[in-house]
């Protein structure tokens, strides 16, 4: 027993008189030798003093506990200024990395985070923009729809209820973003919103969730210059001074006119052979396998902001315009990672995360 500890004390106090080879065991033991008459007195007897010794010991503890608090609160008050002993928490996942990144860099050029919900309304992930039921544009975006009886997240706009939110979906893309935010506020916009999104895909390439980040900028006079400026600038920031980027022209329902946007291989530095293939070789050069010897990467879909899409809510087509892109997150965390196969990122094996210190 540590002598001048009452917490101990009382501890022992209460082995001596209530532990298994304490006195009030020891007494009970002996009941057996009684006359069977004298048992019940004997024994009631017993509870009572047990009952009478348990009381007293816990009313003993509370005080010793009281007391050493006491002591410790009068005595020299805890050193803050000791060096903390820090948690080793491991790297950051990539996508995690790439989506704070992706967003920094937009953020440095005055673009707002904005974000919605997964669980979407057919109106805002399709209708609104300018995708109608039937739309052959929705099979390449099949999704799970929740049957579950409840309405979709329903929002209030400045001028009371939202429209109505229809079938209850997964989001497909983060571009009902676009629509929610400019449900909400009246131009100019300037967002970016990262999140995650769902599709009726999986195989090696396709993942059921992945990521997307959604840029939306809504002024007077923004031209597809404006959008040009701004993809490379992003480029250049996120992969390197050298990297440049491609536009080619594609089809959305939300934008008139669309694009796609290449950037050009980190792998290779575009030029489409494999790294280490010595242009003076007599023999063919190896094709960079990233890129499949093209030296371009597609990254976004991006264009102009079609007048149908303003019209659902309720901008004015003839005064503003502007300029939406989606970018795939997971496919920027692995062209600046070079990480070769998607599935990875979603894995959570140890051995791959280890890579990224
Ligand atoms: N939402 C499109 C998709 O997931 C990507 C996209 C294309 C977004 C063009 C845009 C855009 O904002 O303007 O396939």
């Amino acid at each position: 027993m540590a002598a001048g500890d009452p917490i101990a004390e009382v501890d022992s106090v209460r082995v001596r008189f209530l532990g298994k080879k304490g006195e009030v065991s020891r007494l009970l033991k002996q009941m057996g030798k009684l006359p069977p008459d004298e048992r019940p007195k004997v024994g009631q007897a017993a509870n009572t003093v047990r009952d009478a010794i348990e009381t007293a010991v816990r009313q003993a503890l509370d005080n010793a506990r009281d007391e050493a608090l006491r002591r410790e609160l009068a005595g020299p008050p805890i050193d803050v200024t000791l060096p903390g002993r820090p948690l080793d928490v491991g790297p950051r996942h990539p996508v995690s990395r790439t989506w704070d990144e992706v967003v920094d860099v937009f953020r440095k050029m005055g673009f707002e985070a904005a974000s919605g919900p997964e669980i979407e309304g057919d109106f805002y992930n399709f209708e609104a923009l300018n995708i109608p039921p039937e739309h052959p544009a929705r099979d390449m975006q099949d999704t799970f729809y929740l049957n579950s009886g409840r309405p979709a997240p329903a929002m209030t706009t400045e001028g009371g209820e939202g429209p109505d939110p229809g079938d209850v979906l997964l989001r497909t893309h983060t571009s009902p973003v676009q629509v929610r935010a400019m449900l909400r506020q009246a131009p100019p916009v300037r967002i970016i919103c990262p999140g995650k999104v769902y599709r009726r895909d999986s195989d090696p390439t396709h993942t059921p969730m992945f990521h997307q980040i959604e840029g939306l900028w809504v002024d007077r006079n923004v031209t597809m210059a404006d959008l040009k400026g701004t993809l490379q600038l992003f480029a250049k920031a996120f992969f390197g001074t050298k990297a440049q980027v491609r536009f080619r022209p594609s089809y959305f329902q939300f934008t008139e006119p669309s694009a796609e946007v290449d950037v050009s291989c980190s792998i290779c530095g575009g030029s489409g052979t494999a790294a280490g293939a010595s242009a003076r070789s007599t023999v063919e050069p190896e094709s960079c396998k990233t890129c499949s010897g093209t030296g371009w990467l597609e990254i976004l879909g991006a264009g102009m902001v079609d007048p149908a899409v303003f019209e659902a809510v309720n901008y004015d087509p003839e005064i503003w315009s502007g300029f939406a892109f989606g970018m795939g997150i997971d496919r920027v965390a692995m062209l600046k990672y070079q990480i070769d196969d998607l599935r990875m990122l979603f894995e959570n094996d140890a051995r791959f995360l280890e890579q990224f210190p």
